[in-house]
């Protein structure tokens, strides 16, 4: 099935070393979030290096269609006239989130404490996806959802008209569901609290300390505890939209496992929320150096030299690690496949609610390539096969995943046999230049089964 129509299928073949600088694009998640803090500000907040992907663009479309004004200025660069806080308005038509996830949770939050009805659906994979971790904490504020069996898209969501403040510890780590509290707490009076027992990344918090909203965060034998104060004006900002460490990921982890590698992979994020794959990474003994750190747009970065690294070995990582690489683990056990020794993935059932079944997804699909991997509800384990070690010579199904069809891409440039996947087409969703970014490092690629 294709995200958008047809199926475009792609293979990737035994690749020379990758050489060259992997400028990736800007950080999809501060990308959503500029927009939506843009329109939830009084005047015109200005973006540079926003992802032109398809999931931010579905999301610039839908603060139009709440009463924003987005203009596309050239490439990356564009701007919000926002309508303020409470200000949006009901949109005339349903509002489709495409495939993402943090649009269509981050957005429900926003509109949540503001008396109006709007309708969410999605493609095929985000109408499986779970909505009650949203609409569960925001029905405290009064807001009512009603959506398919199971709190599935399409779902209708009825703005509370007088919403009350909310304390809220998480049950599950997500970043997703923070934000969409804190969102929905900037239009009720006083103060909405959460809790979050395992960090989660934390670009709404910082975000919203930088447009002006008094929040604070306070670590406790509980966990994070976040205390927004209601009903601020928020001030228009100059958002410069760091790259994106889980697009970084895919070069990064093409170079350590195709002989000869040496690439650069300028401005990547060394925020401690979002980083775990790299700490992960050297662990199993990458040759990776962290070159230049400084920051940009907020965000601590580094440059990353990256080296191929023939003598990588199996780790365990640890369940708490999880949420700060919880979309690297597609990649991550593509490279745990050409290191020696058995790697060990724990925590990760939250993989199961993402664009696809990711454990299901990558342990199918490895199997195809002949690795050994084993799986159980919350752990994913790889058995690997050395540099160079993977079979290949299989058809990966990305389930309308993007990150599983970039996965398997960067498999096949260092398998034995080509690896094809049967649809790049969502890999737009987030890496829109995936392709000639990585053919430019020198990888080859063909459209097409082999
Ligand atoms: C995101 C949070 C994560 C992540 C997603 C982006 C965000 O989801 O998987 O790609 O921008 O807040 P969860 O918060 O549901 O884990």
């Amino acid at each position: 099935m294709s995200a958008h129509g047809t199926a475009q299928p792609m293979t990737a073949h035994k690749s020379g070393p990758l050489k060259g600088t992997a400028a990736v694009p800007g950080d999809k998640s501060i990308s959503h979030r500029a927009l939506i803090f843009g329109a939830m500000a009084i005047g015109e907040t200005r973006i540079t290096g926003l992802l032109e992907g398809q999931d931010v663009l579905d999301t610039a479309k839908a603060m139009q269609a709440f009463g924003a004004t987005v203009t596309h200025h050239s490439p990356g660069a564009w701007s919000v006239q926002g309508v303020g806080v409470g200000g949006f308005r009901e949109p005339a038509d349903v509002i489709d989130c495409g495939n993402s996830g943090t649009g269509v949770r981050l957005i429900m939050g926003t509109m949540a404490t503001t008396p109006i009805t709007a309708t969410f659906t999605g493609d095929a994979s985000l109408r499986k996806r779970p909505m009650g971790r949203v609409t569960d904490p925001l029905s405290l504020f009064g807001t009512q959802a009603y959506g398919r069996n199971g709190g599935r898209l399409p779902m209708t969501v009825v703005g509370a008209a007088n919403p009350v403040p909310v304390r809220y510890a998480l049950p599950v780590a997500s970043a997703q569901v923070k934000s969409a509290i804190l969102l929905a707490g900037l239009n009720a009076p006083g103060q909405t609290v959460v809790i979050e027992k395992e960090p989660t990344r934390d670009h709404s918090e910082r975000m919203l300390l930088g447009f002006g909203a008094a929040l604070s965060v306070e670590k406790t034998s509980e966990g994070n505890v976040i205390t927004l104060t209601g009903q601020p004006e928020l001030r228009p900002q100059s958002v410069a939209v760091p790259r994106d460490p889980s697009s970084a990921a895919f070069p990064v982890c093409a170079a350590l496992i195709v002989e000869g590698s040496d690439i650069l992979v300028p401005g990547v994020s060394q925020n401690l929320t979002r980083n775990g794959l790299y700490l992960t990474l050297v662990e199993m003994g990458a040759d990776i150096e962290f070159q230049n750190p400084r920051t940009e747009g907020g965000e601590p970065v580094a440059d990353l030299r990256v080296r191929f690294s023939g003598d990588m070995k199996g780790i365990e990582v640890p369940a708490e690690r999880a949420p700060s690489m919880i979309d690297e683990y597609p990649i991550l056990s593509v490279v745990a496949s050409f290191a020696t020794g058995t790697t060990v993935m724990r925590g990760v059932k939250e993989l199961r609610v993402k664009e696809s079944d990711r454990i299901d997804a990558m342990a199918r699909g490895l199997e195809a390539c002949g690795m050994r991997v084993e799986e159980d509800q919350d752990t994913l384990t790889v058995h690997g096969l050395g540099a160079g070690g993977m079979p290949g010579g299989a058809t990966a199904k990305t389930h309308i995943d993007h990150r599983i069809a970039m996965s398997f891409l960067i498999a096949g440039m260092a398998a034995k046999k080509p690896v094809s996947i049967d649809d790049a087409s969502p890999i737009v969703t987030s890496f829109p230049i995936f392709e000639g970014l990585m053919t430019g490092l020198g990888a080859v690629l063909s459209h097409g089964i082999e």
